[in-house]
């Protein structure tokens, strides 16, 4: 395999079974994603961008075809195997949020970091970083319930970069954020994307982190029929 390539989808079909006949959300998908990306799934609403982050974050499995992460193939890997590679290279910044509502804010953002082992010590220094980053050492102690939609958006943000994953895969990250937070959130994410070369991809509507994408890859009806790389930053 070519080295530089970080992600690999080839052939990728997914179909859902509905009552009559089975829907398929992506439809022969083949796509490369290289170390250091900072990239957008972009499309209509039911074009399949939150299913195709599923995928590749092996939340959810291809019907047909494959995905490989780092040239491993997470089917091939036991549930077990395929969290702690998920856990070790991924971070998940889902659209909607999947906090942990009796874990506070603190507590969700350190919960990864507490699978991957790290020590105390690091692990506090780490997670009120990570905390700085969205802006949220106000409300560390508070519980999802007690947080705006917003809110619940900076601490999902915080978790998926609090473990500096090679991989963020972000859906809708934005979403529920004023335009002020938008930029500052995706301008430490481009810190990390140029010092850590840490990889980002989007699926997005929001035309605040469209101005940001390196590359833009449009969905329609489960198809890639766009692949632009953006040059003028
Ligand atoms: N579990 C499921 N069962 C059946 N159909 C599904 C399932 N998940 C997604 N779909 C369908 O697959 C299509 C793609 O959905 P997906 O969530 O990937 O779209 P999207 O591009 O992320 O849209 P949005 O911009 O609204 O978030 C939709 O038509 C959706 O109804
Ligand atoms: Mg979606």
């Amino acid at each position: 395999m070519d080295n530089s390539v970080l992600i690999d989808v080839r052939h990728l079909v997914k179909t859902f079974p509905m009552e009559k006949h089975n829907f398929t959300a992506l439809n022969k998908i083949n796509l490369k994603f290289k170390t250091g990306e900072f990239t957008g799934l972009v499309g209509p609403s039911g074009s399949g961008k939150t299913t195709l982050l599923n995928v590749i974050g092996s939340l959810d499995a291809p019907t047909e075809g494959e995905v490989r992460v780092l040239g491993q193939s997470l089917d091939d890997l036991n549930p077990k195997k395929a969290a702690n590679f998920r856990n070790r290279y991924l971070g998940f910044i889902f659209q909607t949020y999947n906090l942990l509502p009796v874990y506070n804010v603190y507590e969700n953002v350190e919960y990864p970091l507490l699978l991957l082992k790290m020590p105390a010590a690091e692990r506090k220094k780490t997670v009120l970083q990570s905390l700085e980053w969205v802006d949220l050492t106000d409300k560390i102690k508070s519980r999802p319930s007690q947080l705006s939609g917003g809110e619940c958006q900076r601490v999902s943000i915080a978790r998926a970069m609090v473990k500096t994953p090679k991989i963020v895969l972000a859906d809708e990250p934005t979403a529920n954020l004023d335009a002020e937070n938008s930029h500052h959130i995706l301008q430490t994410m481009l810190k990390l994307n140029q010092n850590l070369k840490t990889t980002f991809i989007f699926a997005t509507h929001d035309d605040k982190v469209i101005q940001y994408l390196r590359r833009k890859i449009r969905l329609d009806d489960g198809q890639v029929v766009g692949d632009e790389t953006i040059t003028n930053h």
